[in-house]
């Protein structure tokens, strides 16, 4: 991981950092369960975690067999990822990378790449570096991105979310050369987080699961 001064830091790293340092999240060491139902569809390979924070999916798909790398901004995601996956004894197969995406990107291509809500309220050029994951992934292999496309249902819904489709249409891919696994918007319910009078309630995230056909 590299050392960086406040100073240096671009506001994307010192606002991932700084939430970080001050949210510590208990270790659930569970994979987001969406991705793990993708994963067990595919042969066991090599994935890419876009925006892995502390590792709990990548930890969870390397304990599968999988080789994957992990990428984050933030280091103290990255330090705790790394502790992670030392306790669970599979570091051999997980390469933890920090990169701002907006400047630099993992080598190489991969069977299984994913961005799970990778979103931030600080400029991140999004669309950008999803077409770089779309390029990152290999001939046959799939691209899973899941983001999340409206507030909690307790919530006042003040920002306008892309549909599934636009949210496809922005990765500027040529789609004859990848077929449509899954495009929609299912609501899910809450679990993270209650409403301010303790509710509970559902959420709608936009999943796009694209596989790039052999031969492009
Ligand atoms: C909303 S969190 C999602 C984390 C995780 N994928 C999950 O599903 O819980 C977004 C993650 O992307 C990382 N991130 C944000 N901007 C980034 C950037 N420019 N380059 C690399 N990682 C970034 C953050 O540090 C954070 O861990």
């Amino acid at each position: 991981m590299t050392e960086s001064t406040p100073s240096d830091r671009s506001e994307a790293e010192q606002y991932w950092e700084a939430r970080y340092q001050n949210t510590p999240k208990p270790w659930t060491g569970r994979p987001n369960a969406l991705m793990a139902r993708w994963s067990e569809t595919l042969p066991t390979s090599t994935a890419l975690d876009l925006g892995c924070s502390e590792g709990n999916s990548s930890v969870w798909l390397a304990q599968q067999g999988w080789q994957v790398t992990g990428v984050d901004i933030s280091t103290t995601a990255l330090t705790r990822a790394a502790q992670h996956v030392a306790d669970a004894g599979v570091a051999e197969r997980i390469d933890f990378q920090q990169h701002d995406m907006e400047y630099t990107f993992p080598e190489g291509q991969f069977s299984f790449v994913y961005a799970l809500y990778l979103q931030s309220p600080v400029a991140f050029p999004r669309d950008t570096v999803l077409r770089k994951a779309a390029r990152a992934v290999q001939p046959g292999g799939v691209l899973l991105i899941i983001e999340h496309a409206s507030s909690p249902s307790w919530a006042p819904q003040m920002k306008q979310f892309p549909t599934p489709q636009q949210a496809l249409a922005t990765l500027d891919l040529n789609l004859d050369q990848w077929d449509t696994l899954f495009l929609g918007a299912p609501e899910r319910e809450v679990t993270e987080m209650k409403g301010p009078n303790g509710e509970t309630g559902v959420v709608t995230d936009n999943i796009i699961a694209l596989r790039r056909k052999s031969g492009y």
